[in-house]
């Protein structure tokens, strides 16, 4: 048997692979991070099986919930504590949660992430 070469399209899908690993889904972000404070509501963190206050998040919306996620609002410290984390992730994270609680987000695009994080940065200023 010849030696197996990889083949260009082995290459490929491994190379798309990469790039779609690069920022985690919501699900796992909030699995990862999210979850020590949100699962048990810990420093009055809304818990995720709290539907009446994420009903009030979710009619707040992610121009006001994402900014709060990136730059930390009160007992939650930025990107909740977690620097390692790109805005993307924290925003897919963001999504994930509200979409657990009636809300029907699309995946944050790049250009919306890029507003969040200016509204983050304003918001640090105050
Ligand atoms: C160290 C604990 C902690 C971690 C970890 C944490 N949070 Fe929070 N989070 C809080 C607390 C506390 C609040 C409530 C802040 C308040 O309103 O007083 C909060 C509130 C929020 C809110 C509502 C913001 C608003 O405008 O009221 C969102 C959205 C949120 N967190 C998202 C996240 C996401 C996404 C992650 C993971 C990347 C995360 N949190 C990780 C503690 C945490």
């Amino acid at each position: 048997m010849p030696f197996a070469k990889p083949s260009f399209a082995t290459a490929l899908t491994l190379a798309s692979t990469a790039l779609f690993a690069a920022d985690k889904p919501g699900a796992q972000v909030y699995n990862e991070t999210c979850i020590v404070c949100h699962h048990t509501g810990i420093l009055h963190a809304p818990r995720m099986n709290d539907d009446k206050r994420w009903h009030k998040l979710v009619k707040e919306g992610l121009d006001e919930l994402v900014p709060a996620a990136l730059a930390g609002i009160r007992h939650m410290p930025p990107k909740g504590g977690n620097p390692n984390l790109s805005d993307q992730e924290v925003a897919n994270a963001v999504v994930w949660m509200v979409n657990q609680h009636g809300g029907q987000f699309a995946p944050p695009s790049p250009e919306q992430v890029k507003t969040w994080r200016a509204q983050a940065d304003r918001r640090k200023k105050h």
